[in-house]
């Protein structure tokens, strides 16, 4: 199966090679959570608590999409799902086009077992809907698995990349927009770390995505990665460094949307850069490949990284007095 040795092949590179951007930051560096010297607040009272999608979450992450497939996304699918599920977190799932066309591997991305009343999300990739997906492959793929919702993800410049890569993407905006009054289930738009410009979310704004996943620059490159995929080094550095810093992305966004429920995602690392996400409209953030390696040795692994960030996150809140969430996002960021 072609497909399962190329998504193997990124996971092994994702694990052993560089493949965060190396010259493009997120842009979290350049503001501050103004902190309070005396904030009022009690540490052990903070709460991270949120509600999205309709789902409660004890804070408001998500494990990022990565994987599905083989017999290592089922173990990685499986202690995610664990994880999610015990620290009451969300959990999104790799592409399931995989399991569309193999349906054996089903398997691999059937985490409700597991993670039983945790917020689930699916993945498929846009640009299937130029090659036959409609309406029918969407609801499959969110109701073979109980998925609460499904993630769409756009991705021209990694597939630009890749050999043999999708390269119709035209048509799509179109698609989407009928889609989503056709399939009765929530949808969000992803990108994959190369970000969503505040004029793609201006003209998407009204179509009636349940969220958009900005996915923005610093964080994990997936041009860097194909380029390892393809050529074992860089040869196109400007293409591989190329996306919306995570920070412009998301500013511009929801200044566009004010409405719009948001994801922040692409290069999010700590708990500050979570708080930081947070004020500047994020609904709820996610993170990917700092995940993987632990997702690979155990469930506790995954739990004990996702913990140390709430904690970080509620240390951020704290010593910036905001008792809660809707406390942390009315506050303002200052330049560093
Ligand atoms: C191993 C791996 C596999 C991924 N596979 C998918 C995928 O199937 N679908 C998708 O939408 N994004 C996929 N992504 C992209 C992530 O969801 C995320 O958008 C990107 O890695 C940026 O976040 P990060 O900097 O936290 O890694 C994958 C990421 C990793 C690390």
């Amino acid at each position: 199966m072609e497909i399962q040795t190329r998504k193997l092949k990124h996971v092994d590179i994702c694990l052993q090679y560089e493949v965060n951007y190396q010259t493009r930051t997120t842009g979290f560096e350049l503001y501050d959570l103004p902190y309070k010297a005396l904030p009022e607040s009690h540490l052990g009272h903070i709460s991270t608590a949120c509600t999205f999608l309709g789902k409660t979450l004890v804070a408001p992450l998500l494990i990022g999409a990565m994987t599905g497939g083989a017999e290592k996304s089922k173990l990685i699918n499986q202690n995610l799902a664990i994880a999610a599920e015990s620290l009451g977190l969300g959990l999104m799932l790799g592409s399931q086009r995989i399991m569309l066309e193999h349906p054996e591997v089903i398997s691999s991305f059937s985490v409700r077992a597991y993670a039983p009343s945790c917020l689930l999300i699916g993945n498929l990739g846009v640009a299937q809907l130029n090659k036959g997906y409609g309406k029918s492959e969407l609801i499959k793929a969110i109701e073979s698995i109980g998925a609460d919702a499904l993630a769409i993800h756009t991705n021209p410049l990694q597939e630009a990349l890749q050999p043999a890569g999708d390269q119709d993407f035209s048509g799509l905006l179109a698609k989407l927009a009928s889609l989503i009054k056709d399939v009765p289930y929530p949808l969000i738009l992803k990108e994959v770390g190369h970000g969503l410009s505040k004029a793609l979310v201006t003209t998407i704004k009204d179509f009636g995505f349940a969220a958009l996943d900005i996915a923005g620059a610093g964080g994990t490159s997936w041009a860097r990665v194909e380029e390892y995929a393809r050529y074992g080094e860089i040869k196109h550095l400007e293409l591989t460094e190329w996306g919306i810093p995570t920070a412009k992305a998301l500013l511009d966004a929801r200044q566009v949307a004010p409405q719009q429920p948001l994801i922040a995602s692409g290069g999010i690392r700590s708990g500050l850069d979570i708080a930081k996400a947070l004020i500047m409209g994020a609904d709820c953030v996610a993170l990917a490949r700092p995940l993987l390696a632990p997702a690979l040795d155990s469930a506790e692994a995954v739990i004990e990284k996702l913990q140390d960030l709430v904690s970080e996150l509620k240390i951020a809140m704290h010593c910036s007095g905001a008792k809660d969430i809707a406390a942390l996002s009315a506050l303002e960021l200052c330049p560093v």
